[in-house]
This record gives structure tokens, C-alpha cells and sequence, in this order.
């Protein structure tokens, strides 16, 4: 069998690229759709998560990097931006440097994790440290692209939303339909608005007979959809969604709308534990943000809104190795062990 060819060359009649165009690809896509048992006992679902994690830098901004790198590339140009809460300058450095563009990224001073400022640097990317949240990195770069010759790649750029719909086609083909229920977190509502666009094609053209619910989860310190306005100084642990004012407003309202969904805001310490549940469960490493889908799942798993039975997808976006710190936070054994296996029986209380 060949190898899997990234999600250009997989879905050529739904991701156009132009026409004799370079494809630029890191291998993206085909993620895993994990069963999560310990998940499903828990709500009485059939739940899946979508491990995007599983991606080539660690996210599934890869899915619309991809597209819009070999757009990108054909187009002349020699230089992209971003804004990014991080993954974002991630996948577009890597992709830029695959291409042999130049790519800058303006990131929030100080609210990027870890990992991906050293992906960041090490792909050779400028990085710009703005004073300022994602929304003002985001107004900056969307000014800088219209008078400069250097290409936007943010997901207000339509391309990106065309790759990243490539998740919900895969779902579709692994399960032989669309879920019952799809739980998203959003930030800057690019994601669920591809999904919902992804599931409404495939269903549109009788790949499958139905769309799911789309179940959208936000930072209660980040939650501008779920108030209905923007947020002027958004706040979270979950640094990847600290969006207080999301460039897809309307496609997310859509997909709320016309699929019987819903938003709701999460507690930091409810995300925070789902982030643990996920890994001492399920054995998957999520980053904080990712796990705001699963605590969404939870949260209305426990007051009703989740029909038992139903089949369940989450999307877990990103790789927790994204966020080390987060990871070792009160977590970190400082005594040392003498070289001795009775020291290490006991001290893990065996017997
Ligand atoms: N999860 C992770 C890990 C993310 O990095 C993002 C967005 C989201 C969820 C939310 O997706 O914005 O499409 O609603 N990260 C962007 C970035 C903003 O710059 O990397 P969304």
C-alpha cells in the first residue's frame, strides 16, 4: 500500500490547490480516532477522541498549513505572517521552512507555552513578541499583509479552513457516518467552523446521511460566544484559546446554530482536570487547551444535555508536550532515591 500523502493529495476533489501548484507537505492527517473507554463508562456514550496531537508539529493547524503554504508558494510571494497563540507560528514555520519561505509570527509577549517557541525557533521563523493579546498579534499581521507583499496565514485566510475540514472527512470514512455529537474547544472559531463545513459537504453530497450536534467549549476566562460579546482582556491556563474576540464569529454561530448545538464556558480547574483525566486514563497526553472539549463533554454528560448513548467524537487539537510546564506543576519529586531496590519496593509500596 502507498504511504499516507497528506490530506492535499487524499481529498484532491475537496482541497483544491492550484493548478500545477507545489504541494507543500509534512504528512499531515489520518490522525487517530482513539475509542476512550474509561470516557464512555463515564457518560454512558460511545466516545472517540480525535488525537490531532498525532499531527507532524504536534496540532491540527497542520491540516490548513498545509493548503495554505502551497497556496502560499505558488502565489509569488516570498514571505507569510501569523498571529499565534503558539501553535499557529508552529505549523506555519515548519511549513515555510519546508517551502523555503519566509515567516514571521507575532506572538503575545509571554503567553505562548514553551514548546512552541522553541518549534518557533528552531524552523528559523522571525518571531515578534507583541505587547498585547492574540486579538491585537492578529490585527497587526491582518494590517501588515494588506500593505506589505507577504501572505496571511491565519484561518481568516479561506484556505485553512478547506484543509482543516479534512478531520471531519476522516472521521466520516472511519465511522461510516457523521457523529451524533462532535465537542470542540474554541478560540478563534476557525476549527469548528471547518468541521461543520466538512460534515456539511460530505453529507450534502450523500457521503453520509447525517451531521452532528457541534458542542463547542470555551475558557470561562475566554468565553466572548458564550456571552455574546467580545471579551476585552481574556484569561486562562489554557493559553492556545485565550481569544477574547474571534475572527470566525459568524461561521461558529452557523454551526451552533444549524446543528442543534451549544457553547459553553469551562472552569480552568475543570479543564485542568479533564487534562489529568486524560492521561492517567485514557494514556493520552493532551495540552491544557485540548482538554476543554473533554471537560465540555463532562459537563454535559452530568446535567443531562449529553443523550446517553449517543456516539461522540472529541477533538483533542494538540500535543501536551506543547506545554511541559503545565505538566510538572506540583507535580515534580525533589527527594532523591538511594540506589537500592528495597528503596524503590518501598517506595512505591510494594510488597
Ligand atoms: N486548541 C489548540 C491546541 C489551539 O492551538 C487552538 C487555536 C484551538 C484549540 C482553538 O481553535 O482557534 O480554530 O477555535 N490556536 C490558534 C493558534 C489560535 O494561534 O495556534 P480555533
Amino acid at each position: 500500500s502507498q504511504p499516507w500523502p497528506g490530506i492535499i493529495r487524499a481529498y484532491p476533489d475537496r482541497i483544491p490547490v492550484p493548478a500545477g501548484a507545489k504541494v507543500i507537505t509534512l504528512g499531515e492527517g489520518n490522525t487517530p480516532l482513539l475509542p476512550a473507554p474509561h470516557l464512555s463508562e463515564l457518560t454512558g456514550c460511545e466516545v472517540h477522541l480525535k488525537v490531532e496531537g498525532a499531527n507532524p508539529t504536534g496540532s491540527f493547524k497542520d491540516r490548513g498549513m498545509t493548503v495554505a503554504i502551497t497556496h502560499a508558494l505558488a502565489s509569488g510571494l516570498k514571505a507569510v505572517i501569523c498571529a499565534s497563540t503558539g501553535n499557529t507560528s508552529a505549523s506555519a514555520a515548519a511549513y515555510a521552512a519546508r517551502a523555503g519561505l519566509t515567516c514571521a509570527v507575532l506572538v503575545p509577549q509571554g503567553k505562548i507555552a514553551m514548546g512552541k517557541l522553541a518549534q518557533a525557533v528552531l524552523h528559523g521563523a522571525r518571531i515578534l513578541q507583541v505587547d498585547g493579546n492574540f486579538d491585537d498579534c492578529l490585527e497587526l499581521a491582518q494590517k501588515t499583509a494588506i500593505d506589505y507583499p507577504v501572505t496571511l496565514v491565519n484561518s481568516v485566510n479561506p484556505v485553512r479552513i478547506a484543509g482543516q475540514k479534512s478531520a471531519a472527512f476522516e472521521i466520516c470514512d472511519v465511522l461510516g457516518q457523521a457523529p451524533d455529537i462532535h465537542c470542540l474547544p474554541v478560540g478563534n472559531a476557525g476549527n469548528i467552523t471547518a468541521y461543520w463545513a466538512g460534515y456539511s459537504e460530505y453529507a450534502g453530497d450523500g457521503v453520509v446521511k447525517n451531521t452532528p450536534r457541534m458542542f463547542g467549549f470555551q475558557a470561562a476566562g475566554a468565553a466572548p460566544l458564550v456571552h455574546g460579546e467580545p471579551v476585552t482582556d481574556p484569561d486562562t491556563i489554557a493559553t492556545a484559546i485565550r481569544i477574547g474576540s474571534p475572527a470566525s464569529w459568524d461561521g461558529a454561530m452557523k454551526a451552533k446554530n444549524a446543528s442543534a448545538g451549544l457553547f459553553e464556558a469551562i472552569t480552568d480547574e475543570k479543564i485542568l482536570e479533564a487534562y489529568r483525566l486524560l492521561a492517567r486514563k485514557e494514556g493520552v497526553f493532551v495540552e491544557p487547551a485540548s482538554a476543554t472539549s473533554v471537560a465540555g463533554l463532562l459537563a454535559t454528560a452530568a446535567d443531562g444535555r449529553l443523550p446517553k448513548g449517543s456516539t461522540v467524537v472529541c477533538t483533542v487539537t494538540g500535543h501536551g508536550l506543547k506545554d511541559p510546564a503545565t505538566a510538572l506543576e506540583g507535580n515534580v519529586e525533589v527527594e532523591p532515591l538511594a540506589v537500592d531496590p528495597t528503596a524503590v519496593a518501598a517506595a512505591l509500596d510494594l510488597r
